[in-house]
């Protein structure tokens, strides 16, 4: 029945954004990092980025696993990644002053990774995927890439939801009314993978920076934070500059708005799943996911 489709749906935003929002945030002072942007490998046909919180090793042999396979696939670390591991240009990191001159100041992977963004106007199209985004084998990742590879859409989503009376229940509906983002605008995606455009990480810019002067304008306490959520602003500025906003083919993904365990794991590759979110453990099910072939 369409209406259980609908709370379905509802649940799953709800429960996958509470827990987004629980998630833990560090606020370290860090120092400012310039990156030299590697020369962009010609044969490589799709740029990817990894949303991390640290670059842990899991998040490494993802990273590398890409690249083998030929994508042009970097982290965005959401603390300076030095900490952590020796610097290389893969590894990429927007500190929170950088944020704060668009006035994000939630110091977000998210925020970081659009903030970098507005910047490499050579980068047409790219793949986002948050760090418990898994795959029973890479090449997977490479076929559902290639399958859009000619797609002009500006995001490509797990799913979208449009603002009407069977969505008011999603919680994340700012509660307050803006006259520059008007509620008949108003969208919901899930993007823990998805696909932006140049002129969607444009109008990402253009509708940070009039919410800064928005608030500037309003005393803070009527602002409501709920318009800079990523799973909010990225479908919403699409729809004011009327881009191209898909949901691509699923099929063969599986998300849970909780960690999957091995049993969800070994049910989902028995349904022909390959591509699983989220996934916060080592799963022997998934042991190829990043395994390097010697040629
Ligand atoms: C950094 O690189 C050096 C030499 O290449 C190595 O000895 C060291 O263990 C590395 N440190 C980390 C944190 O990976
Ligand atoms: C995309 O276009 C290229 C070049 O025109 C072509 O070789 C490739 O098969 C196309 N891919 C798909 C999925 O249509
Ligand atoms: C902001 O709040 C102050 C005091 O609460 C009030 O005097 C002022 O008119 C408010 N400004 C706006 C734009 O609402
Ligand atoms: C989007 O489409 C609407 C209706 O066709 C039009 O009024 C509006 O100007 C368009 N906006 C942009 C930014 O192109
Ligand atoms: C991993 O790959 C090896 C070699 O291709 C294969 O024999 C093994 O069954 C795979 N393991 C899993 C859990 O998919």
């Amino acid at each position: 029945m369409w209406y259980r489709y609908i709370i379905g749906v509802i649940l799953i935003f709800t429960i996958y954004f509470l827990l987004y929002y629980f998630q833990v945030h560090s606020s370290f002072a860090t120092n400012l990092l310039f990156y030299s942007f590697s020369k962009k490998d010609q044969t490589s046909r799709h740029t990817a980025i990894i949303l991390a919180k640290t670059p842990s090793v899991r998040v490494l042999k993802h990273l590398n696993a890409l690249i083998h396979v030929g994508v042009d696939a970097f982290v965005m670390c959401d603390e300076q990644p030095s900490k952590y591991t020796n610097e290389t240009n893969r590894l990429l990191y927007v500190n929170d002053e950088s944020l704060a001159q668009y006035g994000l100041n939630r110091n977000r992977v998210w925020d970081r990774v659009f903030v970098w963004l507005y910047h490499q106007i050579s980068i047409d199209y790219v793949w986002l995927m948050e760090d418990d985004l898994t795959w029973t084998n890479v090449h997977h990742m490479v076929d559902l890439f290639d399958k859009y590879a000619n797609n002009s859409a500006d995001l490509l989503s797990r799913n979208i939801i449009y603002r009407n009376p069977g969505t008011l229940g999603w919680m994340w509906w700012p509660k307050v009314f803006l006259k520059i983002l008007p509620e008949n605008k108003w969208s919901g995606s899930l993007n823990m993978l998805s696909r932006v455009s140049r002129r969607l990480i444009n109008a990402h810019q253009y509708y940070v920076q009039q919410l800064l002067s928005e608030r500037k304008k309003l005393n803070l306490t009527q602002f409501d934070n709920n318009y800079y959520y990523q799973e909010f602003l990225i479908p919403t500025v699409g729809h004011m500059f009327n881009l191209t906003m898909l949901i691509y083919d699923h099929s063969k993904m599986d998300v849970f708005f909780l960690a999957l365990t091995e049993n969800n794991i070994r049910d989902s590759l028995a349904n022909g799943k390959r591509i699983f979110h989220a996934v916060k453990h080592d799963s022997p099910l998934l042991i190829n996911a990043t395994v390097i072939k010697k040629k």
